[in-house]
Parts: structure tokens; sequence; C-alpha cells
């Protein structure tokens, strides 16, 4: 019911309207929209009245509540189903649980703040609260465990098909899942699987994205290495809208792989890398190789041209990129 009369006034956005007409609309007495008018109120929503005129819808929170992002969302399944978590220890963590329990394909967690971000190779990932976006997208995809890292490219491929849609800024990849703006990290991608030997049971795409975190915020040890949306484009970013355009991209990708395969995403991917043909060190456990990144393989693994000539494989590693 509260989101009926939200979107009662969001159709109305800017004019009043009485709340007779709201009673009408909904079937229900006056007094039950006074109580979800100020259960709005209680999100934050900004909410006039008056008593001739009605009500009148006159800001919107900075909030990602489900009703939110589903409003003007153009997917079939991706976000349709929203989990809103405020603050957790970790937005995947919850996602595996709801994954569990056979949550619909498809569906999001998002947080505003978490206690312990998990990021890729055992590291956290800090977010301060309201800030930035930070949440996990459930699939059951049908696909060997080996072909999962394809999904960390098809995701940074959305990614940033997404932040251009929305704010107009071209955001190169480095392989594997870094999105970075000026050779910065602006987003990282965690995804985790629960899967048997030839069969996943359940894979969560983690997205961490800074998006209007102030420099001075950021924890001392990613200060130089880390940037944000808002300090390139110099305005806040709307994170809902943001948010929005990931999914839709995400689901179209997602889409795209289930009827064509990996190929014509991992295209993209090429033309958006920012490692091919640069002069790369890959760390990956305790070994170190530097070489030439040649090519990304159809199953998302770098190849590296050694010195000596020879080519090295790598499913995963941490990759410092040199001058060209
Ligand atoms: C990386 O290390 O680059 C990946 C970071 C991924 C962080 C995101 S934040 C939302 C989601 N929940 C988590 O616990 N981690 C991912």
């Amino acid at each position: 019911m509260r989101e009926n009369v939200l979107h009662i006034l969001k159709n109305n956005s800017g004019k009043w309207i009485s709340g007779e007409e709201i009673c009408k609309l909904l079937s229900v007495s006056r007094t039950a929209v006074w109580k979800h008018v100020n259960l709005l109120r209680e999100q934050d929503y900004e909410i006039e009245a008056q008593p001739r005129l009605g009500y009148r819808l006159s800001q919107i929170p900075d909030r990602l509540y489900p009703g939110e992002i589903r409003h003007g969302l153009a997917t079939k399944m991706m976000g349709q189903n929203v989990f809103y978590v405020e603050k957790t220890v970790s937005t995947n963590l919850d996602a595996k649980e709801f994954a569990e329990r056979k949550a619909p394909e498809g569906s999001v967690v998002v947080a505003e703040e978490q206690g312990q971000g998990r990021g890729r190779l055992g590291r956290s990932w800090f977010s301060p609260y309201g800030k930035n976006l930070l949440f996990s997208v459930i699939l059951y995809p049908r696909v060997n465990p080996m072909e999962t890292p394809q999904f960390t490219l098809i995701t940074a491929v959305a990614v940033s098909d997404g932040i251009k849609k929305a704010c107009g800024l071209s955001v190169p990849i480095k392989w594997p899942n870094d999105l970075l703006i000026d050779e910065k990290k602006v987003c990282g991608i965690l995804v985790e699987l629960n899967a048997e030997i030839n069969k996943v049971n359940h894979l969560i795409i983690g997205c961490g994205i800074n998006v209007n975190i102030d420099k001075q915020d950021f924890p001392e040890e990613v200060k130089d290495t880390a940037v944000s949306l808002k300090e390139k484009l110099g305005v806040t970013v709307g994170r809902v809208e943001l948010l929005r355009e990931i999914l839709y991209e995400l689901e179209k990708k997602y889409f795209l792989w289930q009827k064509d395969g990996f190929a014509p995403i991992l295209k993209d991917y090429k033309k958006n890398c920012l490692n091919l043909g640069r002069f790369a060190r890959i760390t990956s456990g305790a070994e170190c190789w530097e070489g030439v990144v040649e090519d990304v393989c159809n199953d998302g693994a770098l190849l590296l041209r050694l010195p000596g000539g020879e080519l090295k494989r790598f499913i995963a590693g941490e990759v410092q990129l040199r001058s060209r």
C-alpha cells in the first residue's frame, strides 16, 4: 500500500493531489492514506500536506529503496526483486543466504553500508554509509563451473556500459574485473559461487562502485589508487538511476550469453580492456611474471607474452600495468 501511495504521488510529481482522490484510486480510507504518507516520511520522503490541496511529493531521498530501484526499471527479472539490507556485513553473504532459500533469479541485495565488504584475494571493501553502490545479484546459470570466470568479465562490461549510459563517462576495464578512471579504481567485482563438479547451484555477482565518496573519506591505504564518479565528474551522481542502468545492461548481457555464448561479450570486453598490448606485471599466488599482454581468451583467461617468447596463461592474478 505504501508503494501504491508513493506511486500515485510520483505520477503527480510537483502537483497536488487530494487525499480523497488517493482514497478513491486505492479504495482505502483517508486514515489509511495518512498513515502511509507518514510511513513514507519516516523513510525521508518529503511530502507536503495542505488542508484544501491534499498531498505533494517534494523530495525523494537518496536511498536504495526497492520501490525506487524498480520504478522505471526496464528489465524482465534483473532487480525486479530487491532485498534492502541497509547496514549489513556483506551483500554477497546475504545474497548467498537468499539464494539458498531459492530467491528468484535476478534478485538483488543492496546495502547503504557493509561492515566487512568482501574483496578479491581476501581483501576487504570499504564504503561509508549512503555514498556508494554496494550490491549483489543472484543467478542460477546453467553452466559448467569451469566457465564461470566469464561472469566476472560479463559484469565488468555491463558496469562499464551502465556508467556510460548514466553518466556519459567511458570507464575502461583492467583484467579481469577492475574498472578504472585515470588508472584509479572506481569499481570492484567479486563473483562467488556454490557449485558441484559439473553444475552451478548459484552464482553471486558482488559489485562495489565508488559513486559519491569524497577523496578524503577513502581509507589511507587506497587514497592514491581509488577514485569516485563524483570526484571525476564534479557532481553528485544519482545512485538509483545508475544501478538501474547497470541492471539493465547486466540482464541484456546475461540473455545474450544464454543465447549466443560468451564470444560477443568478449568482443566488447576486449574493446574496453586497458591491458591489451601493454607491458604488465602479473602476480599470481607467490609468483610474479612480466611481459606484454597479448590476448584475453574465450574462457576469460589472460595471455602474457614473456620476454623469452613463451605465452603464459592466467585465469586469476593481480595485474600492474606499466606505461605504454
Ligand atoms: C575487489 O576486490 O575488487 C572486489 C570488491 C567487491 C566489493 C563488493 S561490495 C558489494 C559486494 N559485497 C561484498 O561483500 N563484496 C562485493
